[in-house]
């Protein structure tokens, strides 16, 4: 019988994404000797990309309520134990500054490469080891050991970690083998679909968008029973900004997004006023005052009105009636932008199957799933990133 050599590691992690090298640097300093494995040339892409450059690494609202899942109370136990004020002390240990933006939105205030030093630092500390360019081939347990097949041969450990992340942006290199690992060993897939996306439009209401394309609106969005106040953008296939890309997360396709303008304006109450006050003011240039030119022309032009009417000629009863479509727009996506440029994938794989309190397989002993293989999805504004840190520090501290 041949002798199988013991296994140098006692960790073997998929993905070095922000999950991925997070628990590698984890699980390191608690004695573990761990190897990550990526088919990328390059650690954490997506950070590097991520907030423009400058990483929203966490929020500090964070809170369970704004997280999507199956299971609402699922994320709690770790984004419990593993707060914004512990990765804010890791970045103050590594030198990150880092300043809030909105909405307790932190970003850094060095390049999202810092973040990415960070992590390789700490992983490199507690002595894991990295591989980038690995094609994993094929997973196999058996006798209490994992075995993944890999381009660069075959390594075996008693303890795996899925964070391979989900299917948003497949340029990037993201692959759906976190779910084929997980259906593997038993796992359910709560179905996934793209979220924090822009929305597609078709018909008139595309040629109208794409013709104010580049103008901003505050609005009040809301779909599937959520709400956002914040920024709207136009583009030239439809609807994007944070107010749009939050409520895609809750939108089903062929349900309305209902738009309110100006949430913080009695739209009705400025117009009436101003019929009051400037009399000869055009309703087109009424509408200046409240948005921006090409916006307040688009307004005007699906409001029917000509123009050249002059606010003393219009009705009480027509200002409101164009306030209150304003303030209850119903607007109908023909999609989403897809898998191309959304933020993050909602769904996937199920949390009945795992412990809330370790990311642990309830399946497997000795398989985790971290970040956003888990159908755990945040809001906009690092809470994403947030989750693939608490994740990450549940596994670890189990493992
Ligand atoms: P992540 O995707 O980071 O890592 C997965 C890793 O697995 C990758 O390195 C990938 O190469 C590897 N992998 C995948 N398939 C593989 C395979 N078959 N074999 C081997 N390796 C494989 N969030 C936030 O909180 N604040 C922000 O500012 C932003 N900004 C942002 C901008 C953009 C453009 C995007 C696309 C996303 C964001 N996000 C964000 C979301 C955030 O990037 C995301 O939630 C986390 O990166 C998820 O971390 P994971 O480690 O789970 O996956």
């Amino acid at each position: 019988m041949p002798v199988v050599p013991p296994s140098p590691y006692d960790a073997i992690i998929l993905g070095a994404g922000a999950a991925g090298l997070f628990c590698a640097g984890r699980m390191g300093q608690a004695g573990l000797k761990v190897i990550v494995l990526d088919h990328a040339a390059k650690p954490a892409e997506k950070v590097r990309i991520s907030g423009g450059g400058r990483c929203n690494f966490t929020n500090i609202h964070t809170a369970a309520d704004r997280f999507i899942s199956q299971n609402p109370h699922f994320a709690k136990s770790a984004l419990a134990r593993y707060t914004p004020t512990d990765f804010i002390y890791l970045l103050a240990r590594h030198g990150i500054t880092w300043h809030e933006k909105t909405l307790g939105q932190l970003f850094c205030d060095q390049k999202s490469g810092a973040i990415i030093k960070m992590l390789l630092d700490e992983m490199e500390a507690a002595s894991g080891e990295l591989r980038l360019s690995t094609e994993i081939r094929c997973v196999t347990h058996a006798d209490g050991l994992f075995t993944v097949d890999t381009s660069g041969g075959v390594l075996t450990a008693p303890k795996l970690v899925v964070a391979t992340g989900g299917l948003s942006i497949p340029k990037m290199g993201a692959t759906g083998l976190a779910y084929d690992i997980a259906r593997q060993f038993g796992h359910d897939i709560i179905p996934t679909r793209p979220a924090l996306v822009p929305f597609i439009f078709t018909g008139a209401d595309q040629e109208d968008f794409a013709s104010i394309s580049g103008v901003a609106c505050d609005v009040r969005a809301q779909a599937g029973g959520a709400s956002f106040d914040e920024a709207m953008l136009f583009t030239h296939r439809g609807l994007s900004g944070p107010a749009i890309l939050q409520v895609s997360s809750y939108w089903a396709p062929g349900e309305p997004v209902t738009l309110s303008l100006l949430p913080g304006t009695d739209i009705a109450e400025v117009l009436k006023a101003a019929k009051r006050d400037r009399p000869m003011q055009t309703l087109a240039s009424a509408l200046e005052t409240l948005f921006s030119k090409r916006l307040a022309g688009m307004v005007q032009e699906r409001s029917g009105n000509t123009h050249a009417l002059r606010l003393a000629d219009t009705s009480h009863a027509t200002l409101e009636a164009l306030a209150g479509a304003l303030k209850d727009w119903k607007v109908r996506p023909a999609g989403t932008e897809g898998w191309r440029t959304a933020e993050v994938t909602a769904g996937g794989i199920d949390t009945s199957g795992l412990s809330s309190r370790s990311m642990e397989s309830r399946h497997l002993v000795g398989l985790y799933f971290i970040g956003e293989c888990v159908d755990v999805t945040g809001w906009l504004g690092g809470y994403n990133f947030q989750w693939a840190w608490a994740s990450a520090a549940a596994a670890a501290e189990d493992a």
